[in-house]
């Protein structure tokens, strides 16, 4: 979808981190934005920063994890900032535990929040993104995790399995939509950035719900050290907008990553290497 001047972005999760990135990087592209977050504040300050810089913007509360609040989102983002053109959805949780240790509790707020989220995000968008006719995109937010899977060690402080697995479940679930879509002119990519400033571990853990758990202590934010190598979140905006545009799959913010992969991808080629050899010597 080249033309995103004059169109409008709904941005799930916008008031913070991510989506907050790519709430300012659309705006910078010429797009209305409605920043939908749970937390109406950060969707409120968000919104405000976009019309700051000469945007139109609306803050939208909305809870991703509720069918009929992301109706009334695109009834409301509709009136307020016209026919829809992009969806991002950028809603998620991190679960730092192994998964030796996992309860249903846990499983349940991952799928919840990191898988689930976003399949509504679709169904209660998708109508608005058809309504006009035109071009239209989702982008959905997974994440290296969802390419990689890197288990605790050296090279990964935390516990992320159930993170990984969810996040692979987006990557699958947006290479088979964007199939589904691609007759009907939408666009279809996912997100997968690697380390991004943001608010991920205080906002998964003030807004785990009663029936996960409920609320959790916010966890300490990461050393100054820790948070100077980690990429601003004003920088993925146009690394979403120039993918947007070119209708990439695979959205990378940090192409570095590309050997993690490759070697990961090699384990699996050796494998079916050592399968033909031993399906040979029986
Ligand atoms: N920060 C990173 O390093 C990183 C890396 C890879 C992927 N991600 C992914 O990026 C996405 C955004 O996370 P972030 O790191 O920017 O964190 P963040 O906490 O800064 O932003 C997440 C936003 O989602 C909102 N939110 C939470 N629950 C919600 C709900 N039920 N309904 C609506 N809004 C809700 C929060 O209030 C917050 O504004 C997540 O899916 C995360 O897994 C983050």
């Amino acid at each position: 979808m080249q033309d995103l001047q004059g169109k409008t972005a709904v941005v799930i999760g916008g008031g913070s981190g991510i989506g907050r990135g790519i709430s300012l990087g659309f705006a910078e592209a010429g797009m209305s934005v409605v920043v939908a977050d749970i937390e109406s504040d950060s969707a409120e300050r968000v919104a405000g920063e976009v019309r700051a810089r000469g945007g139109k913007s609306a803050a939208i509360r909305a809870d991703a994890t509720d069918p009929s609040s992301l109706e009334a989102l695109a009834e409301q983002a509709t009136r307020e900032l016209g026919a829809i053109h992009v969806l991002s959805n950028n809603v998620g949780v991190v679960i730092d535990k192994p998964l030796t240790r996992c309860t249903e509790e846990d499983w349940g707020w991952g799928i919840e929040f990191n898988l689930l989220s976003i399949v509504r995000g679709v169904r209660a968008l998708l109508p608005h993104l058809r309504a006009h006719g035109g071009e239209a995109h989702i982008v959905s937010t997974a994440s290296l995790a969802g390419v990689l899977a890197l288990p605790s060690g050296p090279m990964m402080p935390a516990h992320l399995g159930i993170y990984t697995a969810t996040k692979h479940a987006v990557v699958a679930f947006s290479e088979m939509l964007r199939g589904e879509l691609e007759p009907e002119r939408i666009g279809v990519s996912v997100l997968c950035p690697g380390l991004v400033r943001s608010n991920l571990g205080a906002t998964s853990a003030r807004n785990r719900p009663a029936r996960f758990g409920g609320a959790m202590t916010e966890p300490t934010p990461p050393a100054p050290e820790i948070a100077a190598m980690m990429m601003p979140e004003e920088r993925v905006g146009p690394v979403v907008v120039d993918a947007v545009r070119a209708n990439r799959l695979h959205v990378f913010t940090h192409p570095e990553a590309r050997p993690m992969v490759e070697a990961r991808q090699q384990r699996m080629l050796d494998d079916f290497a050592f399968a033909a050899k031993a399906r040979e010597s029986r």
